[in-house]
């Protein structure tokens, strides 16, 4: 449904009535449910077949909110939220008890995001509520970019979808822990040099971010440790430099015909192989904003083998291949 007034009153009637939306926002889009209604959250869990233990970034429509979720907001907290809000940050604080439990999944602490898309906004201040919203995919399955990515995972399991465009960012906010040494959870299109910009002193990231976790450990963001965004495909990546990787698919392909390639748009042209393009090689932001359509994409031509070359991991490039590591099962090869 395309969102008009009409549409913006529905979906917030229905999130009033403990049902669930498929909202855009300027990451991805998220699956909304009122966060302060536990019978709301348990659908989103039942929908997206998520693990419980999984906690729900909560969503706010002004900074002010963010007072009616957390039990304390600190200076820094407020700095961060004036300096990147409305945008693709999510800070974790120490949470109220007001949330529905299973939305912060047993922790004592809750995600909290000012979206920056209107639309998300609009629906929010309607609803009078701030929303618990994970990814509006199945678990497992890459995060969706537009609604039709949404109506393709959760088509008949909820009421409405408001389709608000093209995910500007393409990945999921950064998520930020305020406690010790302020450090990335997750990484996102606000990068470490941006919070470091801000903060003024340095921004940590957890080790769950480049290397698989070894069994039994913990992560600090229950969500890094479930394997993720991960197309039908097995996809490996090739730390190579263009030459060595045509050379290295030429000799792919002799093994298996079928082989495709997960590449940047210059260098389409170039390969041995059917490629599928997902940005320009020297603007990571683009590689974020086409990964997951892209990676959707592989599963819609039923590709088996995937390769892609290593994309350069500075700036917003580091959760470019965060997400490109989950997708492929942390395989990688160098040449
Ligand atoms: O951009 C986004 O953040 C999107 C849109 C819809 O806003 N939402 C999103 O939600 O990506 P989800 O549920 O797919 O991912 C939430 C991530 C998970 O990795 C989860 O473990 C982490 O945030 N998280 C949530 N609350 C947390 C908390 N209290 N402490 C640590 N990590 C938390
Ligand atoms: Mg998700």
């Amino acid at each position: 449904m395309q969102p008009d007034g009409c549409c913006i009153q529905k979906a917030a009637k229905l999130l009033q009535q403990s049902q669930l939306v498929g909202i855009p926002t300027e990451t991805v889009y998220g699956l909304a449910a009122n966060a302060l209604d536990a019978q709301a959250v348990e659908k989103i869990f039942i929908a997206k077949g998520r693990p419980s233990d999984n906690p729900l970034i909560v969503h706010i429509a002004e900074v002010e909110e963010m007072s009616r979720v957390a039990s304390e907001v600190s200076d820094l907290a407020l700095q961060l939220a004036r300096a990147f809000w409305p945008g693709p940050l999510t800070l974790v604080l120490p949470k109220r008890d007001v949330l529905a439990p299973q939305v912060t999944a047993g922790l004592s602490t809750v995600g909290v995001r000012l979206p920056a898309h209107d639309v998300a906004r609009q629906i929010i201040r309607a609803a009078g509520v701030p929303l618990a919203a994970p990814s509006a995919n199945l678990s497992g399955s890459p995060s969706p970019t537009c609604a039709q990515h949404v109506y393709d995972d959760l088509c008949g399991k909820i009421p409405l979808i408001v389709d608000g465009g093209p995910s500007l960012v393409g990945l999921e906010s950064t998520v930020l822990s305020l406690e010790g040494v302020p450090t990335i959870l997750r990484p996102g299109f606000i990068t470490q040099e941006d919070l470091e910009h801000v903060i003024g002193s340095p921004v940590a990231l957890a080790p769950s971010i480049e290397a698989q976790l070894g069994q039994g450990e913990v992560p600090a963001s229950p969500g890094m440790k479930y394997r993720h965004y991960a197309p039908q495909a097995e996809i490996t990546i090739v730390n190579a430099d263009l030459a060595r990787y045509i050379q290295f698919l030429e000799s792919e392909k002799q093994k298996d015909p079928g082989v495709v390639a997960l590449s940047f748009q210059e260098e389409a042209d170039s390969l041995p192989v059917p490629a599928l393009c997902f940005g320009s090689v020297h603007d990571p932001a683009s590689q974020a904003q086409k990964l997951f359509s892209a990676l959707r994409q592989l599963d819609q031509i039923n590709a088996r083998h995937v390769y892609v070359r290593k994309p350069c991991d500075q700036g917003v490039g580091l959760a470019v291949r965060n997400r490109l590591l989950r997708a492929a099962a942390f395989r990688e090869i160098e040449l």
